[in-house]
């Protein structure tokens, strides 16, 4: 079967790698893609054009569409290629409001009593500042809309609240900030768990823990993400089985019983509260660079899991299976990211670095005059498999330390919460 892949980060090259080693796989394209995924032809191809999307599946014989971003799935793409038949891997624009509106997300929690943040929806300065009397301090403010991961502002004191606020209705955040969701400040160690759906049934898949701020110890400015774990032993079988039972489960049942049914990967942000798992929120696709140590567990034949959420079929396939060991993944990053990455920087040595159990997966890189270069804020992310974190996390940074990028830098903590627990375990 051919298939078309949308996108181009670490996480659409770790889906490409997957994709290609299931023997239904022939032909696999990217758009644009990136110079990591050999595996793939890079097209140009305008996902904004749905017709263009279309023509190019209808001319290629595609059978398996694979949207990688959340833009193209708020923006209808997957809509787009249902009506004109094409199978897809991703949700509807309705159900990907789950990820492009913050306060959809909360009013269906509410309805589905979904352990998450109390919060007050406004779309007025006014109804926002008298919302702020009834939350203590620290407080949540959230732009409603997609904001790139930016559109979360944590105010210590009321004047940096009011503040937030007004700032989100002065337009910083553009379109996403038109509607503001005040909320409840929840402490507890955060972990994320990912689930295919096709609609009904439910495959749990694995949980992860991502690293969002730029500096060692968890300091500096939110980034997509600096690195990540899988699985996430902090959430147990136990609490995973609360999380499917009174998150995922009660969710995918309401956007179903709204017309609205959810079919792809559903991405639960939580926070691990002392009353048990909450939902921070949701994203209606793989987590960069979380899907990278997913990927790398993954026994199962991806194609066949697309395929089966895309036909409304997972009922009927095994489960899939993950390696019981921990993945462990670095983003390289080019200097000055998040704020301006510096772009052109030379890359060398990546395949030297790639021994048994390593693989890096190429985010924004560049190929300039025959050379790999830096192109993008996160570059490259460097996996490696072990039996422990702590195993995972040694082989990853000594694959690091092969490869030369002088104008790059990584954390060097990634996994710390783990590599602890480990280390007072043994
Ligand atoms: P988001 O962009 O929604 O992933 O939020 C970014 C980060 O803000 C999350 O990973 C949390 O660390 C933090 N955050 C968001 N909402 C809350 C909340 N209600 N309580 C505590 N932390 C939050
Ligand atoms: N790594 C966080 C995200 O993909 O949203």
């Amino acid at each position: 079967m051919n298939i078309l892949l949308i996108g181009s980060g670490g996480r659409e090259h770790a889906l490409c790698w997957k994709l290609a080693q299931s023997p239904m796989a022939d032909k696999i394209y990217a758009a644009p893609g990136n110079p990591g995924m050999i595996e793939a032809e890079a097209i140009s191809l305008d996902s904004t054009d749905h017709n263009a999307v279309n023509a190019f599946c209808a001319d290629k014989d595609i059978g398996l569409v694979v949207i990688g971003p959340e833009a193209p799935l708020v923006d209808g793409l997957a809509d787009s290629l249902r009506i004109a038949g094409v199978p897809v891997f991703g949700p509807s624009a309705k159900a990907a409001q789950l990820e492009g509106s913050k306060g959809f997300t909360k009013d269906l929690c509410a309805r589905a009593s979904i352990p998450t943040a109390t919060y007050v929806r406004t779309d007025n300065v006014q109804g926002a500042l008298a919302a702020l009397d009834s939350f203590p301090i620290p407080v949540v403010i959230k732009a409603d809309g997609l904001a790139a991961g930016k559109g979360v502002i944590i105010a210590e004191s009321r004047a940096d609240a009011e503040a937030a606020v007004k700032d989100m209705f002065d337009g910083s955040f553009g379109d996403a900030g038109a509607e503001v969701v005040i909320e409840e400040f929840m402490t507890g160690e955060e972990a994320s768990f990912f689930a295919v759906t096709d609609g009904t049934t439910i495959v749990p898949l694995a949980s992860a823990q991502d690293h969002k701020r730029v500096g060692d110890g968890d300091i500096g400015p939110n980034t997509g993400g600096m690195g990540a774990y899988s699985p996430a032993p902090v959430l147990t079988p136990e609490l995973e089985r609360r999380v499917i039972d009174e998150i995922l489960r009660p969710t995918v049942d309401t956007l179903h019983a709204d017309g609205m049914p959810y079919s792809g990967v559903l991405y639960a942000g939580l926070i691990l509260t002392d009353e048990g798992p909450k939902l921070i929120e949701y994203n209606a696709r793989f987590g960069d660079p979380e899907c990278q140590v997913l990927m790398m567990r993954l026994r199962s034949d991806l194609v066949e899991l697309m395929l089966a959420t895309a036909e409304g079929r997972l009922g009927d396939i095994d489960i899939p299976v993950f390696a019981d060991q921990s993945a462990l993944t670095v983003v390289m990053a080019a200097n000055g990211y998040p704020a301006s990455p510096e772009k052109g920087g030379a890359i060398s040595n990546i395949e030297a670095a790639e021994a048994e159990g390593i693989k890096v997966f190429h985010a924004g890189t560049a190929i300039r005059d025959g050379r790999l270069v830096a192109n993008g804020g996160r570059v490259l992310n460097v996996t490696a498999m072990a039996r422990s974190v702590t195993g995972a996390q040694t082989a990853a940074y000594r694959a690091i330390n092969t490869i030369n990028f002088p104008t790059g830098f990584c954390r060097r903590d990634i996994g710390w919460r783990e590599v602890e627990r480990e280390a007072n375990d043994s």
